[in-house]
């Protein structure tokens, strides 16, 4: 598998805030990634953090658990497999990059709702807008089971205040009168196997999922080298000596790229 991005796919994701990338995955590590993720969603975890309680209402609009890394070796493959980390550098441009944290992303059967449109970055501990995600998908998605969709260019506006994903306001109520109202949303089906790529500042939603069976998906948020935690309260930095001011480093954000 390659790891190696063009150019008008590294000039798409920097103009428009996300890229898609098909086949990142061989069809072997698809199966066994699947194993991996079902393994690591099922296990009472030492580390890795779930946090909402099933039947809850964020549980209908996602079962996610982060940082699977931490108590699964077969998922820290994963997380920390270079090749994705490669393709983050080249999108940024960074020198170097770092592992933020992973999140397995499931959207249940039975009620489930939508992910509403949000920023990710204001969630993140971190003054700096270049932090992203990878959003792999582990089934095929389309509109019908919790594909996502991203306003091109969104990223531009800035970081604004996160949204309540259980009780969302409307972003767009940020962007009145700006050329974000004129811009039509990119509905993003992929096959699984295939991933997007899109900035912590870009403007996301994903479809409810109205099959009878999981979406499984997996994101792993990257940050450049050097990007620093601002002391904002965070699931993952929470339990970490780290002191706003200080550039994210050791073994919890390790260098990948
Ligand atoms: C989702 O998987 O439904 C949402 C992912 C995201 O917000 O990044
Ligand atoms: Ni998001």
């Amino acid at each position: 598998m390659t790891n190696r991005l063009s150019k008008e796919q590294i000039d798409f994701y920097q103009e428009n805030g996300f890229v898609q990338v098909d086949d990142v995955l061989s069809a072997d590590e698809l199966q066994e990634f699947r194993q991996y993720i079902e393994e690591a969603m099922q296990e009472e975890n030492q580390n890795a953090i779930k946090n909402n309680a099933q039947n809850g209402s964020y549980y209908r609009v996602l079962n996610q658990k982060v940082n699977t890394w931490r108590d699964h070796g077969g998922m820290a493959r994963y997380a920390f497999h270079p090749r994705f980390a490669q393709m983050a550098r080249q999108l940024t441009g960074a020198d170097g990059i770092r592992f933020f944290h992973d999140h397995a992303l499931w959207k249940m059967p039975g009620d489930s709702k939508p992910t509403p449109w949000h920023q990710d970055l204001p969630y993140w501990p971190m003054d700096q807008d270049k932090a992203l995600s990878i959003w792999i998908a582990l089934d095929d998605v389309d509109e019908n089971n919790g594909c996502m969709m991203f306003v091109p260019k969104s990223q531009t506006v800035g970081k604004l205040k996160g949204i309540d994903l259980v009780n969302p306001q409307d972003i767009f109520q940020f962007t009145k009168g700006t050329f974000v109202e004129e811009q039509r949303p990119v509905i993003v089906r992929m096959k699984a196997g295939s991933c997007t790529f899109h900035s912590g500042l870009t403007f996301h939603y994903a479809h409810a999922n109205n099959t009878a069976n999981p979406r499984r998906a997996f994101a792993i948020i990257f940050m450049p080298d050097g990007t620093v935690y601002n002391g904002q309260r965070h699931v993952v930095t929470d339990d970490c000596a780290l002191t706003p001011g200080q550039p994210f480093a050791g073994g919890r954000f390790p260098r990948l790229a």
